[in-house]
């Protein structure tokens, strides 16, 4: 077999493909779109560009050639059982996810594991370098790939790399802990622009790099002296979703009667509360149990009146954290189911799977209340999914303050979810509150939801990343300093467009 030597303009590189690879019973192999927030932004990115995707098709000792899905032309990269184990399993979500999730959960730190990082990032690296046309554009997504950047670079110094992180970056006292911070902040400064969810993970970021390699940043800009001196560009690119789609399929009559159906299913309580997470202590699901079961011990509500569905999709199920979190979380359900459920209304409907896009947009138009209650989150599309179905301005969103959303989704039911009796205090008021004024915080937040879509955050970043190679060399700037430059907005001296 010939090799195939076509190249692309634009290539994504991201640990996942949007399509895992998935085998029957009968030992057949197919495939099914990739869990989480990342693929749902990128693949509407990916349509309007003829470019590649390369990524892992998510199972261990898979060797699978080039193909193209749904348009996307996918570049698949191989992991051995021992590589998912160690750079996937162990460093990305075992060291990294809870060390920049403000260590909700202790990172563990295996120089075993780090090896095998560096050595698969080196590979996504190479197989970026063997598909990108010469003085092409590569956009690197997310924490498993961190050191790609520098890599790519090292290989590959006619592309223009972007990088975006999809969670957040944690506060440099946190940071400081990993024994290989160095070398990450190094791969990642291999990027012409880097991209973050809020303005405080950009300044994080610039606060490391600051402390760890003494380089300038001057607002948004990082002076890097190596190859000949450059300067890279560290900003805050909030992310979202396709909210035409959702906008879209809200207004179907099949989905709407489907939501109807759902409402009748659950025997038409008055207040319909909802919450969707991967199975993830970050997302704070135990926190909200715990708040609904306290409300129902204390009488303030129900099984008649309320009811609360959870969708809670599996996720790095091999990993101890994460299944002992499932094993506290259906605990915990169980007790509440079995407190307080009567023959004819259960407490809460718990339904450990993922779902359909038309499934989910039927949940939303059924559910009164969202809850979103995460501890740390890079963003929570699920928070504007919500918002955008709401094409009736019905319905509440209860956010939580630590996610990424609530920097934009002011007009939400913002909520500390640490604290337990403010947030049992925030449900009460979201069943209270009159639908006026249900429908007049909906509108606003509808508003920025429909604005900022997906689209404007790859334009935005691509726009930036565009920018950054057709610089001007950098006039001397402010050197900033100060211990909080967290929201500061990039006016780049003679640098192209503003953005
Ligand atoms: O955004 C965080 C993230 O890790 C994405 O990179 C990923 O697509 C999603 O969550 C799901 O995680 P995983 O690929 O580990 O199942």
């Amino acid at each position: 077999m010939t090799e195939d030597t076509t190249t692309y303009a634009f290539v994504v590189v991201s640990n996942r493909l949007p399509v895992d690879r998935v085998v029957d019973a009968d030992g057949n192999a197919g495939w099914k779109k990739s869990p989480g927030g990342l693929v749902t932004a990128l693949e509407p990115v990916m349509r309007g560009n003829d470019g590649a995707w390369v990524g892992w098709p998510g199972q261990a000792d898979v060797d699978v050639e080039p193909f193209t899905s749904d348009g996307i032309h996918l570049v698949p990269v191989a992991l051995s059982a021992t590589e998912v184990e160690r750079y996937y399993e162990g460093f990305s979500n075992d060291t990294l996810w809870p060390l920049y999730h403000d260590v909700i959960a202790q990172p563990s730190y295996h120089r075993v594991w780090w090896d095998s990082y560096v050595e698969v990032n080196q590979r996504f690296a190479d197989a970026a370098a063997r598909v990108a046309q010469q003085g092409g554009t590569v956009w690197v997504q997310d924490y498993q790939l961190q050191l790609v950047p520098r890599m790519l670079r090292d290989q590959r110094p006619d592309l223009t790399i972007g990088f975006f992180n999809h969670i957040p970056f944690p506060p440099y006292g946190i940071y400081a802990q990993l024994p290989w911070r160095k070398q990450i902040i190094e791969g990642l400064l291999g990027a012409d622009v880097i991209g973050f969810q809020r303005g405080a993970d950009a300044g994080n970021f610039s606060r490391a790099v600051r402390r760890l390699l003494n380089y300038t940043t001057r607002g948004l800009l990082i002076d890097v002296p190596e190859d000949g001196g450059r300067t890279v560009v560290a900003k805050a690119f909030p992310i979202s979703i396709d909210s035409s789609e959702y906008e879209r399929l809200a207004a179907t009559p099949e989905i709407q009667a489907r939501a109807k159906q759902i409402r009748e299913d659950l025997g038409n309580p008055k207040t319909i509360m909802l919450g969707v997470d991967r199975l993830d202590y970050t997302k704070g699901i135990g926190h909200r149990l715990k708040a609904f079961g306290e409300l129902l011990a204390e009488h303030r509500m129900t099984v008649e009146d309320v009811t609360l569905v959870q969708v809670a999709s599996p996720s790095r199920e091999r990993v101890e954290t994460y299944r002992l979190l499932r094993d506290e979380i259906e605990l915990t359900v169980g007790r509440i189911n079995g407190d307080f459920s009567t023959i004819s209304h259960t407490a809460i409907s718990y339904l450990h799977h993922g779902y359909p896009r038309d499934e989910m947009v039927a949940l939303y138009l059924a559910a009164d209340i969202m809850l979103v209650t995460a501890l740390r989150d890079g963003m929570n599309l699920v928070a504007k999914e919500y918002v955008a179905s709401r094409i009736d301005n019905g319905g509440a969103l209860i956010l939580s303050e630590f996610a990424g959303a609530a920097d934009e989704l002011k007009q939400a039911l913002l909520v500390n979810p640490h604290d337990i009796d403010g947030l049992k205090n925030r449900i009460v008021e979201a069943i209270e509150m009159s639908p006026k004024e249900r429908a007049k915080r909906m509108r606003a937040l509808r508003k920025k939801v429909l604005e900022n879509d997906v689209a404007r955050w790859s334009s935005a970043f691509l726009t930036a990343l565009a920018a950054s190679k057709s610089a001007l060399p950098a006039e001397p700037g402010e050197v900033v300093d100060d211990e909080d430059d967290q929201d500061l907005e990039w006016l780049p001296p003679g640098r192209g467009p503003a953005l």
